[in-house]
Order: structure tokens, then sequence, then C-alpha cells
């Protein structure tokens, strides 16, 4: 806080501390290098910037599926963390589902894909550990990285083999060796090479980490994510399905073998030391794995639009990113220009996010286009006649 102080000429005026001095002195940065975040509230007509893949946290079908959970969907706090007072049956039932839904042995319920990753991984890689990760690895990944007490960290090029390769090579020593991707990246969109990443972690000993953030509900039949629809899920050491996006609500599972769930409620700390999701955040998580597992869910639409996307994106003479993801990007390589084209769409009632450095390396801003189940073809069209 400011101190209020009183000057020679009796003018109350606010003094800067040293901390306040700080704080300006970084945000000047950000506004002189044209990268100054704030927050928008406003939502157009064309949203091609949610994460929401499936409609499914506007469409109200969780919404309505969730009347089948009345005993909990009413409770708004859990009271404390898991292991106090807030535990309680209807989670378990969820870390089952979603474990029986991810074909995994076991899962364990996070607050946020933040806290799953950070937790998971601070919490599995100890002294001895080495930990390799992509180098586009998503902030939580990387803040997991940092907060773990691993000996070695090494981020390796994005998506190169040969690198992982190599760094694999030199750390296969014995002690717990970690590899940690995505298996859709959240700014390009493309896929990791998980199966030749197993053939190399296997080769090494190493155990895998695969956040499944934009894959979960996308890829599979029913949206089991990337490395369920590749049959891998028996290979992979952990892998982590948020709910904040195409499952249209709030919260995150790791899931993994039933030691590493009994060694997570033991050890990790975002686990530990925050307090459990809310029987209503549960109760909806239910209803949307409810709804994924449906017989009669489908993704297709979604498959169908990415397919246009891209039958669009072979005849524009724009750089776009190659992506088979509902996550797709043009690189504008310049902040300010970036945001210049992001408000030129939003004149045009379309949504869609500049991506601007530091989040994304000098050079390579973006907009971001995430496409979604619910838009159309029609909009496809508007946004290229825009950006054209
Ligand atoms: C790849 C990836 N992992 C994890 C997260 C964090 O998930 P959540 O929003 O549930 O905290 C995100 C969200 O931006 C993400 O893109």
């Amino acid at each position: 806080m400011p101190m209020l102080t009183t000057t020679h000429t009796n003018i109350r005026c606010w003094k800067m501390s040293p901390a306040d001095k700080y704080l300006e002195k970084k945000i000047a940065e950000r506004v002189s290098a044209g990268n100054l975040r704030t927050l928008t509230g406003e939502r157009l007509q064309t949203d091609f910037f949610s994460n929401d893949y499936l409609g499914f946290a506007t469409n109200g079908v969780v919404a309505q599926q969730m009347k089948l959970y009345p005993g909990y969907g009413h409770e708004t706090g859990a009271t404390g963390s898991r292991l106090l007072s807030g535990n309680f049956a209807e989670a378990e039932l969820l870390e089952q589902a979603a474990a029986a839904f991810h074909d995994a042995e076991a899962a364990l319920l996070f607050n946020s894909g933040y806290n799953a990753n950070i937790g998971l991984i601070a919490a599995v890689a100890g002294r001895e550990a080495t930990i390799i990760y992509d180098a586009l690895s998503h902030a939580s990944i990387l803040d997991g990285v940092r907060l773990s007490h691993a000996g070695t960290k090494f981020k390796f090029r994005h998506n190169d083999l040969e690198d992982l390769e190599q760094l694999l090579k030199k750390s296969a020593t014995g002690a717990p060796l970690y590899v940690v991707i995505e298996s859709v990246y959240s700014m390009d969109g493309d896929f990791a090479p998980l199966k030749d990443i197993i053939l190399l972690t296997e080769r090494y000993g190493a155990s895998l980490i695969v956040d499944e953030a934009h894959a979960t509900g996308v890829f599979g039949n029913h949206g089991e994510g990337l490395v369920h629809a590749l049959g891998l899920q028996k290979q992979v050491f952990a892998r982590v399905h948020t709910f904040g996006k195409a499952m249209g609500c709030h919260g995150a599972v790791v899931a993994g073998s039933r030691r590493l769930v009994q060694y997570l409620i033991n050890f990790a700390r975002s686990f530990i030391y925050t307090t459990a999701l809310s029987g209503h955040s549960v109760c909806a998580a239910r209803a949307a794995y409810d709804c994924m597992k449906a017989p009669d869910f489908s993704n297709q639409q979604l498959h169908d639009l990415i397919g246009y996307f891209r039958s669009r994106v072979a005849t524009s003479q724009q750089m776009w990113l190659d992506s088979q993801s509902s996550i797709q990007a043009i690189i504008i390589p310049d902040n300010r220009q970036c945001r210049e084209l992001s408000g030129l769409l939003a004149e045009s009632g379309i949504q869609a996010r500049a991506i601007l450095s530091p989040t994304v390396p000098h050079g390579k801003e973006r907009i971001r286009i995430c496409l979604h189940q619910f838009n159309t073809t029609v909009q496809v069209g508007m946004l290229f006649d825009v950006l054209g």
C-alpha cells in the first residue's frame, strides 16, 4: 500500500514505497513493449477464443445432467482440504469415473490443471531426479519444474526427438527420470509425437508425464484424450486431464497408477494444502463425464470444422501454423500489429485473442483461433474475409 504523507506545504500526497516504484517500473516496461495485459469482459457474437471446445460451459447440457446429483449440487464450499473436512463420497466417485473413463488404475482430483501440474511435477521429482521438458510447455509445467527439487532440469527443443534422445542418454543413470510434454500444445495446437517419445522413454527408463488439457473432450471417440485415442495409456506414467476446457467446468485429475495417487495424496502440496473443490464443482465435472460417456456423444462436428478450416488455410497466403487440433494460429510477428488485427476482428463481431511476446517468443506473436463444436463454416468464412 502506498503511504499517505503530509508535505511541508501541508498538501497530502501519496509517497511511493520502493515496492510501488518496482511495480510502476515493470508496468511501464510492459506499456512500452506494447504487451500490457488488461481484463476485458465483453462477449462478441463469434467465439473463436474460448476453450469451451464442445460448448459444454454454455449450452446447458452439463447443467441439465447435474440435476441428477441434487444432494451435492447446492454445496458451494468443501469446508476444508481433502485430508481434513473436504472429502466426500461424490469426489471419490468422480475420481473413479475419471479413472475408468481415461482407462487408468486411479485418478486424483486437483482444483485446476495449474494445480495438478505444479503438484504432480514438484512432488514426484526429488533431489536425485532429472526432469526433461518440452521447450513449449505451458506455464504450469514450467512452474512445476521450478518448484521441484530435481537436481537436474533440461529443456528439449520443441518436439525434437534427437534433442530429447541426447538429453535422455546423458541422464539415464538409474535415478528417477521424467519427461514432461503436452499431447496438444496450447499455443501452436500441434501434437507431440507421442509414439516416438514413448519409444525413447522406454529405451532410457524414463517416466512420461502428458498434459492432456487441450486433448480432453476433443480427441478419442468420447473425448478420452489423445494418449487413449492412440492406445498408449498403459505406457504413460501420468496424464493430466483438465475440466476447464472442453468439459466446460473447473478442476482437473491426474490419472495414473494407484501407487502414484497414494503418493500424491501424501506429497503433492497443491493437493494437500488447499480447500478441496466444492460439491457443486464436483457434480459439474461428474455431469460432464456423463455427457462425454453418453452413447450419442460426438465431437465429429468439431473435427469436420477443423478439416474445413485447414482447407481454407491451404489456399491462404498467410503464415498459419501447421495444426490439426482445435487450436489454430496465424503468425503476426509484432505485438502492436497483432493487437490491431484482434481489434479489427472484434469490430466484425469476431473474438480471437492476440497472443503476445513474452507469452510466446518474440517474432512468434500470433492471433490464436480456437475452434468449437458450435462454430460454423460461415463464421470461418467471415474470419478469413476479415484476415484477407
Ligand atoms: C496445456 C495446459 N495445461 C494446463 C493448463 C491449466 O489448466 P487450468 O486452466 O485448469 O488451470 C492450461 C490452461 O491454460 C493449459 O493450456
